[in-house]
């Protein structure tokens, strides 16, 4: 059974700025070698993380990123079983102010999620869109 889990959170003191792009890079190694699939973007401070694989691996490693102590303020958006996977790639971004005059950059993400059922994505576009607005302000 396939599961996709969407939360958004904030970095804590735990995190240094410097040093997102190490761990962006090594989590996105492991959730290869897992068949994860999804996104996680960091922007301004915050996550956007979309995982999506077998219901059993997602929950084991949600239940991980949970326990982190290096964000807090875990807001899951989306936890539902699906039909059929939706992701490709797991894409892992850090964005910084050169990306965030993109107007694409929405779009190109929620290409990402059309696969999923018509409200999973709407609550998907609709976090990613505000995670994406709010960085510039
Ligand atoms: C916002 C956030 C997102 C994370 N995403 C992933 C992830 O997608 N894959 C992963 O393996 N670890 C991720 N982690 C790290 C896990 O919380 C945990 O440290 C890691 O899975 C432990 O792996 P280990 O038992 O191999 O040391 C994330 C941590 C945070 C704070």
């Amino acid at each position: 059974m396939q599961h996709a889990i969407c939360f958004v959170s904030s970095a804590s003191a735990h995190l240094p700025e410097d040093k997102v792009e190490t761990l962006l890079m090594e989590w996105r190694e492991k959730n290869n070698a897992n068949n994860i699939k999804g996104m996680l973007l960091f922007s301004e401070g915050n996550f956007f993380q979309v995982l999506e694989g077998e219901k059993n691996k997602v929950l084991g490693l949600f239940e991980q990123i949970r326990e982190d102590p290096r964000h807090h303020s875990i807001i899951q958006v989306v936890g539902k079983d699906l039909s059929t996977g939706s992701f490709d790639d797991y894409i892992a971004e850090h964005l910084k102010h050169t990306t965030f005059s993109k107007p694409e950059l929405v779009s190109e993400y929620c290409e990402s999620v059309k696969g999923m059922d018509p409200q999973t994505q709407r609550h998907i576009k609709i976090i990613l869109e505000t995670f994406i607005d709010t960085r510039a302000l």
